[in-house]
């Protein structure tokens, strides 16, 4: 069942990509010379949006919000570059980053497959929806991005439509009491 959206707890949470012309991954980027200029329009990009930013300690979150925004996840030099701008330690700005569920320190897919954990969602299978999504998009133990940057798998909370259990939302699209069989079929929407 695909549904629009999904009561009051929908939220557009897709956030735009870097585009790696070229390679599907950073480790697939072919020689130096090519890592240097992602390197330097991710620099850049960052240097841009910061320039926005009002350098105040209490702009921190808002800083790492555009910066993810614009980037699509927060490296390393992202989070110094944010923590410099606003003036607050490196170690406050990590600490912010990695408590709030918003953040990705990873490159994150264009699809962001989230799947509800919530209670009812559990007992009507979403551990088991996640492991069938893990297998038709190929990913190993431990990953939740595939290595093309198309799709990352996320256990979300409750998403404010437990009728619906188990419920699934990639992108703007929410779907409804999902079963095994039907999870190759969604993927292939987005292929
Ligand atoms: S528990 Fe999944 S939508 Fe509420």
């Amino acid at each position: 069942m695909l549904l629009s959206f999904c009561g009051d707890a929908y939220e557009e949470r897709f956030a735009t990509m870097i585009s790696f012309r070229g390679t599907s991954h950073p480790k697939g980027l072919r020689n130096l010379l090519q890592f240097d200029r992602l390197r330097m329009s991710l620099d850049e990009r960052i240097s841009k949006v910061l320039s926005k930013i009002e350098p105040k300690p209490h702009m921190l979150i808002s800083a790492l919000q555009s910066l993810q925004d614009s980037i699509g996840y927060l490296p390393e030099q992202a989070i110094k570059a944010a923590a410099e701008r606003v003036g607050v330690p490196v170690s406050k700005a990590y600490g912010v980053a990695t408590f709030y569920h918003q953040f990705s320190l990873k490159p994150i897919g264009k699809y962001l497959v989230e799947i509800c954990f919530g209670t009812a969602c559990h007992v009507m299978g979403a551990p088991d929806v996640y492991r069938e999504f893990e297998k038709v998009l190929g990913l190993e133990e431990g990953e939740d991005t595939t290595s093309n940057l198309k799709f990352t798998l996320r256990k979300v909370r409750c998403m404010g439509c437990c009728s619906l259990a188990p419920v699934v939302r990639i992108h703007r699209d929410i779907y409804g009491k999902v079963k095994l069989l039907q999870v190759k079929d969604i993927v292939a929407k987005y292929e």
